[in-house]
């Protein structure tokens, strides 16, 4: 990715739907006898290997217009290879759902951003709590149970992804499950829509608290895709930095409000009209301390966003990461291009400011850093040239169009 840097940006940018949510609702979809609809899915690559998935357990999928028309009528329940599982996090939902819908699943590992271990050991004892039996052979989860029976169960952390895949399993179990101290962000409330648009019974989704009601007989669902809460978080620090002004429509405010009182902290102007934020470039920024938390607190997503905005402000930020033990791989390339950030302990990061940034050849070593030297560019003098350019292709859809159609000069080569 080539950008030349400094461009004040103006217009219009369009949140697209939700990787977190649609990589979610994809798998869930299995649960349903015959037909079900999404809508709003975004177009990023990890949708296309969710749909080999799918294809692949003989489903019928129409792709068209950001829509997923899919029929699971004849679903065939196998294993999901290595070269499938291993290329996103999310693919382990097809975890939940197949041993929901069969009582069986053979996956290998998923893969994902490589920002910390990223163990499942809460989804696992999720699954055991509700009565399956779960082998590791080589790099491949084998998961079955005789019969699922809902249970209380208690998570020792907050996890999204066990929360939506306990969910799901929860869905093949007779009786009730209570999931305490579940995970409380949206794209959980999302999935729990469309589950109950099929017919499912589930209380305190988006609350720390979730109970669920066994039921096989889901079908029919119809579900929307709710706008990517950090695609437009990552704009919305864009024109913090750049706009004259920039206007980010279709974002669902409720869900960037840490970010949104974080940056009004900071000295930056924006107007909220409707589903659209209005940013303007802010001339003072002050610094600030972050912590990354759980929904709704700041989001570990827009850490790395973030610390590029806080390379411009006036002084010395605090950032400290709780979610992950490696995120801040971002920074050696930010530093390069002439960023003053050093890694004072294992989660915290010190970033001193205003510093002027020069482009640089930089490498994305994971999506949403990628993001971080993307937003670097664009403030940078010269030109910034970023090689693995695709692990930001992942999480923003159709970035360079929307970004250049506000004012941005940015191409890909190959
Ligand atoms: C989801 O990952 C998102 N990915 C992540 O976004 C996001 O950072 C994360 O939620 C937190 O919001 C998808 O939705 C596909 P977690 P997930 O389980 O579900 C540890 C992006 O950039 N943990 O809440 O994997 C885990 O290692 C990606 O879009 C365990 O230790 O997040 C991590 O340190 C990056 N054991 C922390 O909890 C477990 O069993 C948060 O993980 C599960 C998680």
């Amino acid at each position: 990715m080539i950008i030349n840097g400094k461009n004040p940006l103006s217009g219009e940018i369009k949140v697209s739907g939700a990787k977190n949510s649609a990589v979610a609702l994809i798998p869930t979809a299995v649960l349903a006898k015959t037909k079900t609809v999404i809508y709003n899915v975004p177009e990023i690559s990890d949708i296309e290997y969710l749909i080999q998935i799918m294809e692949m357990l003989n489903c019928k999928i129409e792709h068209k217009d950001e829509t997923l028309y899919i029929d699971s009528s004849n679903l065939i329940n196998k294993p999901i290879p290595e070269e499938l599982s291993v290329q996103m996090r999310a693919s382990y939902y097809y975890m939940g759902a197949l041993l929901a819908k069969f009582h069986r699943v053979e996956i290998s590992f998923p893969g994902g951003c490589n920002i910390g271990a990223r163990p499942i050991y809460i989804h696992i004892k999720g699954f055991e709590e509700l009565g399956a039996k779960v082998e590791i052979i080589k790099n491949r989860y084998i998961i079955t149970a005789e019969k699922l029976v809902g249970k209380k169960i208690y998570f020792d952390f907050p996890s999204v992804g066990a929360t939506i895949n306990v969910m799901l399993a929860a869905m093949g179990a007779e009786g009730t499950t209570v999931i305490e101290n579940a995970a409380m962000e949206p794209e959980i409330v999302n999935v729990a829509s469309f589950l109950m648009n099929m017919g499912a019974k589930i209380r305190g989704a988006g609350t720390k608290k979730i109970e669920i009601e066994g039921n096989n007989n889901l079908d029919n669902g119809i579900i929307e895709v709710f706008p990517d809460r950090i695609e437009a978080g990552t704009y919305v620090i864009i024109g913090a930095l750049l706009g004259s002004p920039l206007k980010i429509n279709g974002v669902i405010k409720e869900h960037i409000e840490a970010l949104l009182m974080k940056l009004k902290e900071i000295g930056v102007e924006y107007t909220l009209v409707k589903d659209s934020v209005i940013v303007n470039k802010c001339e003072n920024i002050k610094p600030t301390n972050i912590k990354t938390l759980v929904f709704p607190g700041f989001p570990t997503d827009l850490q790395q966003p973030m610390t590029t905005l806080l390379t411009q402000a006036q002084g010395k930020s605090i950032v400290e990461e709780t979610l992950y033990e490696n995120r801040f791989q971002n920074t050696y390339d930010l530093n390069n291009m002439g960023a003053l950030t050093s890694i004072i302990s294992m989660s915290k990061l010190e970033i001193d400011g205003p510093r002027v940034l020069k482009g640089k050849n930089v490498i994305a070593r994971d999506l949403r850093g990628g993001a971080s030297l993307l937003i670097a560019g664009l403030i940078a003098e010269g030109v910034t040239k970023i090689d693995n350019c695709e692990v930001i292709l992942r999480g923003y859809g159709d970035v360079v169009n929307k970004l250049n159609s506000a004012g941005a000069k940015i191409e890909i080569i190959e």
